[in-house]
């Protein structure tokens, strides 16, 4: 059988909220903020019937109550996709959502279907993390991992352990850098239009969530300095210099290249290759390397010739050991997130790996010069996922 080639037509995001009762999805459900994405994706692309739309595959950590009952099916039927359309939840953590897109394109490289929608979603509000996991005793009785794993910071911290060069005050000037770079992206507009406003109820009354509620635009390498460890005694993890707790939902289109030729779409990028990778999970935040490692070589290609690269920021920590492996230019290497991260824009879990997409996507309209680009992200209990895409509104100009 062979493979079909399958591109990324368009990409949305919700907000993302800050998880809990101050949050502004505290009252939505996060089946309804798929719905939400599904109708846009339609609206945004009317040369896509939704009766054409074949697979609809979501990510989310927590598979119950609202984010339960194959969350793909559903959110299928009450966006009003045809009742042809299948549906499937997936689950990798945080890859969840880049789990779907990458599982949505394997099933359209091999024709099981033509078109498909996938994304991830996480209400951290509704679903605070491993909250209602019980993990099986004898991970810890036969000392399979140790305890640290079960808790992401404390890998973070472990991650600080073991690089010692990568200081506190490295990881505070990364998280610094971050929010700049949000606030600025944010300044010349090029964030509100990956958002789809969606009003929502809140203890302040009705308001119109289109904005993120996480980045901290006035953060100062003083104020960081403050803060507390929250992981260990004098660590040197914050609530700075790691991504923060929140909800939001993230979708794609996707279709075979010759389909969206068929229906006169632009796609914006194709997908080059794909790979997930295990690390030891007390260090979970390594994961992105080998996984980098390993996409970059099944595209035979190499870090050189990726021009723009959208790495999850979980932990400070692990992006610097990120760039330390990849000889990327310490501490703001102009490939790397340049419209900042998780840390400023928060991570709500399963959808992180499609917003790093969406990112990309934009990115490569505004540099038409580079041909690759990579989306790479680290998951708890020790793995990380990359994609590699090729830019589909480029000059032809490598790397
Ligand atoms: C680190 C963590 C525990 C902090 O949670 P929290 O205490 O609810 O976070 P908050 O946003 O309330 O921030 C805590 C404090 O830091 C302050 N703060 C946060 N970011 C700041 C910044 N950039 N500059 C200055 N102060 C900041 C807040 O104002 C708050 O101060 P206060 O206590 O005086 O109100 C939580 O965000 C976390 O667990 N993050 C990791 C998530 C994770 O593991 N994801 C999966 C990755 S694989």
């Amino acid at each position: 059988m062979n493979a079909r080639n399958v591109v990324l037509v368009d990409g949305i995001r919700t907000a993302f909220g800050r998880a809990g009762e101050k949050g502004f999805f505290w009252h939505t459900r996060a089946d309804d903020m798929v719905v939400k994405l599904i109708r846009e994706l339609l609206r945004r692309n009317p040369q896509v019937n939704p009766e054409m739309v074949e697979e609809n595959i979501w990510g989310a950590t927590t598979q119950e109550k609202d984010q339960g009952l194959t969350l793909g099916r559903t959110s299928a039927i009450l966006a009003g996709l045809s009742e042809k359309c299948a549906g499937a939840s997936v689950d990798r953590m945080c890859a969840g959502g880049m789990t779907a897109v990458t599982t949505a394109a394997s099933e359209v490289a091999l024709g099981a279907c033509d078109i498909a929608i996938a994304g991830g979603v996480e209400h951290m509000g509704h679903h605070p993390m491993a909250a209602t996991a019980d993990p099986n005793p004898r991970f810890l009785v036969d000392r399979l991992v140790s305890e640290d794993a079960l808790v992401m910071g404390k890998t973070a911290e472990n991650l600080h352990d073991l690089y010692p060069d990568i200081t506190k005050e490295l990881a505070d000037e990364y998280a610094m850098i971050s929010q700049l770079k949000t606030a600025k992206a944010y300044q010349e507009g090029k964030i509100g239009k990956m958002i789809v406003p969606m009003t929502v109820y809140t203890r302040e009354g009705w308001v119109v969530a289109d904005r993120d509620q996480q980045p901290r635009p006035d953060t100062t390498l003083e104020g960081l300095r403050e803060l507390r460890t929250p992981f260990r005694p004098l660590g040197k993890v914050t609530a700075g210099n790691s991504s923060g707790l929140n909800d939001g939902a993230c979708g794609v289109l996707l279709m075979a290249e010759d389909t969206a030729k068929a229906l006169g779409v632009r796609p914006k990028m194709r997908l080059v290759a794909y790979t997930y990778a295990g690390v030891r999970p007390e260090v979970m935040g390594l994961g992105p390397i080998p996984a980098t490692h390993k996409v970059l070589t099944i595209a035979g290609l190499t870090m050189k010739d990726i021009g723009l690269i959208e790495l999850n920021e979980a932990f400070a920590v692990q992006c610097i050991a990120f760039m330390k492996e990849f000889k990327l230019k310490s501490p703001d290497d102009p490939r790397l997130n340049p419209w900042g991260g998780a840390i400023a824009f928060g991570h709500p879990l399963a959808s992180s790996g499609p917003r790093l997409m969406i990112h990309l996507m934009h990115e490569f309209t505004e540099h038409p010069e580079v041909t690759y680009g990579l989306t790479t992200l680290c998951v708890g209990l020790g793995q990380g996922g990359a994609v590699v895409w090729e830019n589909l509104q480029g000059n032809g100009k490598r790397g």
